[in-house]
């Protein structure tokens, strides 16, 4: 056997050790999170995240591939994310409720955590319209900005374990609603008006609330959305005074149980 086919031969058995560690690896994952869930334990555990990283970059700290074990390890860990999140959820997450609730921010660390995909639907209608949310209102009119809803809402549904944060006004059409509840579960988030405003008071990209940016208005608006917005909720979570971490662990440990 010359040189070569001795390195290749090396190398062939390295990737079955690998694959072998991956698979052992794998079911580790699946294993913490059954012990986690059998025990009622937190599911997000970031400083978790943190010390693990922290030990592998004390381990490849010198090594002359440290860049791409790095990189590596990024794939490695999104994927133990991804098989977490089979272990939670099979359905969409549709996350619903007036604006500033906490919809984008609630979907970007949930995508975070746990490698979820997130779909913004006012991004997708933004960019299948070619244009920003306030103009489609004032060129079309808020009756075509809600058919657009509708139909992103019928296109996302052939989609599985998608978080889904959705339009404000998303859940206030039953047809939507009834789209929403077949391949996923509806979350609404809830907040004080005092709160939406703090969030929304910087922001000209809603149209609803340009030159309405008060609590009386947004208090009004949100007495006249409520009743819509509780009988499509499959379960509520308050985001006022919470930190992003609670308010997903509640989300993740009430729609794994339910
Ligand atoms: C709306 C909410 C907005 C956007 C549009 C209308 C509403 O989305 O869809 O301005 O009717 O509540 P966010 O809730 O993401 O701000």
């Amino acid at each position: 056997m010359n040189e070569l086919e001795r390195l290749r031969q090396n190398l062939g058995s390295i990737d079955e050790q690998i694959a072998d560690l991956l698979t052992e690896r794998m079911d580790c994952i699946s294993r913490i999170m059954t012990y986690k869930k059998e025990q009622g334990l937190p599911v997000l555990q970031p400083e978790q995240e943190v010390r693990q990283t922290m030990n592998l970059l004390k381990r490849v700290d010198g090594s002359v591939f440290e860049e791409e074990i790095l990189d590596i390890f990024h794939y490695i860990t999104k994927n133990s994310k991804k098989i977490q999140a089979k272990n939670l959820f099979h359905e969409n997450i549709m996350l619903i409720g007036f604006m500033g609730a906490g919809k984008s921010t609630v979907s970007s660390y949930l995508s975070k955590m746990l490698a979820l995909e997130v779909v913004e639907m006012d991004q997708l209608i933004t960019e299948k319209e070619g244009m920003p949310i306030t103009q489609i209102f004032s060129e079309y009119g808020e009756a075509y900005f809600r058919n657009c809803e509708t139909n992103t809402l019928i296109e996302l549904q052939k989609y599985n374990r998608l978080v889904v944060s959705c339009g404000g006004g998303a859940a206030l059409r039953q047809e939507n609603v009834d789209i929403m509840k077949k391949n996923g579960r509806i979350v609404l988030l809830t907040a004080t008006p005092e709160a939406i405003l703090e969030r929304v008071k910087d922001s000209d990209e809603r149209p609803l609330l340009n030159g309405n940016m008060n609590v009386s208005f947004i208090k009004e608006l949100m007495e006249k959305r409520k009743d819509k917005y509780y009988a499509a909720a499959d379960i509520v979570i308050d985001t006022t005074n919470r930190t992003i971490y609670n308010i997903c662990e509640e989300l993740i440990g009430r729609l794994s149980k339910s």
